[in-house]
């Protein structure tokens, strides 16, 4: 059995310069090892004290029982608003309520059964594109997941000329400005301008008149009472049910780019690292494609076959256990707090990290190896409740969570009927975190038709 790969991580001291060197590289190597076993952990820095918490009922208390406490940090929204303006992703407190007011029917239980069909067509095009040879899972998945975005929000496939080009936009802009270099964990004073190159603000204007020019497009059809039901149009008829308004098109702008991003680079990061971890685990591999032929031949599109994969959910579930698309979550603490008898004085980071707590060596027993069938064990829920967190949880929890284990098992189990993956010899990926946790050396898969 393969151990799935880790970051290095920090020697325990380190001069500041070069801890801000290894955070502009790669947050989790940044890390020192013994996070994932600390229950919280301080790091004080000249301009910025910042915690990490690690304790459960810490974790909750800042996520679910006083959220408004622990706003968003301002250096988050820095680091995006370039591209996101606006987004449901960086406001806090009465924007963001009503953006959520007005998003989350969009995502409500049932509307997961009427967008499925979309989400079908594109896991279908996804198998339809994959062929036997050595492939980069990441760009294949980004691929994927982006087509699942544009279909179901847009009812258009990324080879639509608009959605390709928006998507190619993204690429160039990520590729001038990785995003996550997050302005906001950076151990950096705020006044310490977030530089942005000329290209970056070139592809963010670029990618903001794309997604204008659809927005816009949707709006007249929606007035002309031919737009289809789809998210695109659900979110800009909802009206706020407090005041009755809708999104303008700037502001709508702003969620559709936030759509984008935060549903098509997560689901890439987890798809990726699922195939990875199956093609180094073969055993399992073969487990989940039996599972997926066992569902026999695929007719009219049927959500109802997602209940007949419950070993692809939980070996997707084990994976972001283990790779956390959003390894880290960062707050900043409004009031003075006193968290482990220490004071946490207000407009300190408070960072949340799915990435260490679900590797935490007090709550999950091997808690760096892939064992899918720990899922089935009654000790789970528990060890889940404390150290489960790749959609966050409490008021800001992902509202596309559903929306994206729905694709992603239906992706998997698609994929692994018509095809084996097996790793490239060699080929470890190295992962590493800026937007999302991705490799730094991408995921090599050699891929087989199955006979
Ligand atoms: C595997 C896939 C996904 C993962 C792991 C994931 C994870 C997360 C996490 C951890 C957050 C909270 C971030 C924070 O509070 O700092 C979040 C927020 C968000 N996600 Fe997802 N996400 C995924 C897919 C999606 C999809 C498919 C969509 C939409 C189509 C989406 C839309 C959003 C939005 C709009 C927010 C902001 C919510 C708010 O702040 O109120 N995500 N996601």
């Amino acid at each position: 059995m393969t151990r799935p790969p880790m970051p290095d991580h920090r020697p325990a001291r380190v001069p500041l310069w070069r801890h801000v060197a290894m955070f502009r590289r790669d947050i989790l190597s940044a890390q020192p090892a013994r996070l994932y076993r600390a229950r919280m952990a301080e790091f004080r820095l000249p301009f910025l004290r910042s915690f990490l918490v690690n304790q459960p009922d810490l974790v909750r208390l800042v996520l679910q029982e006083r959220p408004r406490d622990f706003p968003k940090s301002a250096r988050v929204a820095e680091g995006l608003r370039l591209l996101l303006g606006d987004s449901v992703f960086v406001t806090n407190g009465a924007t963001w309520e009503r953006q959520r007011r007005i998003i989350d029917p969009a995502f409500a239980g049932g509307r997961l059964r009427e967008v499925f069909p979309a989400i079908w067509a594109s896991a279908q095009a996804t198998v339809a594109r994959t062929v036997p040879g050595e492939i980069d899972a990441e760009a294949a998945m980004s691929h994927a997941a982006a087509d699942v975005i544009f279909r179901t929000l847009f009812s258009v496939p990324i080879e639509d000329a608009a959605a390709a080009e928006v998507y190619a936009a993204f690429r160039t802009h990520q590729a001038a400005q990785p995003l996550m270099n997050l302005g906001a964990v950076l151990p950096l004073p705020r006044w310490v301008p977030r530089f942005h190159s000329r290209r970056a603000r070139a592809t963010a204007r670029r990618i903001r008149a794309l997604i204008t020019a659809l927005t816009e497009a949707r709006a007249t059809a929606i007035a002309a009472g031919t737009a289809p039901d789809d998210l695109a149009t659900k979110i800009m008829t909802t009206p706020d049910p407090e005041t009755g308004q809708r999104f303008g098109t700037a502001e709508m702008v702003d969620q559709v780019a936030i759509f984008f991003l935060a549903g098509h680079e997560t689901s890439a990061s987890a798809l990726a690292w699922a195939l990875y971890l199956l093609a180094t685990h073969p055993e399992v591999q073969e487990d989940l494609a039996a599972e997926a032929r066992a569902l026999g031949r695929l007719g009219a599109p049927d959500f109802g076959l997602l209940a007949s994969l419950p070993r692809t959910r939980d070996a997707l579930r084990e994976t972001l256990r283990l790779y956390p698309p959003v390894p880290m979550m960062v707050r900043e603490a409004a009031h003075p707090e006193t968290f482990r008898d220490r004071a946490v004085p207000p407009g300190a980071q408070v960072i949340v990290s799915p990435w260490h707590l679900g590797r935490h060596e007090a709550i999950w027993p091997d808690p760096h190896d892939f064992r899918p069938d720990r899922w089935q064990a009654p000790d789970t829920r528990a060890q889940a409740r404390d150290g489960y967190l790749p959609f966050s949880a409490g008021p800001r929890v992902c509202p596309g969570a559903g929306f994206a284990m729905a694709e992603g098992v239906l992706i998997l189990a698609l994929l692994l009927r018509r095809f084996r993956f097996d790793p490239v010899p060699g080929a470890v990926p190295v992962p590493q975190a800026q937007l999302t946790v991705r490799s730094a050396t991408g995921i090599r898969l050699r891929v087989s038709a199955r006979g």
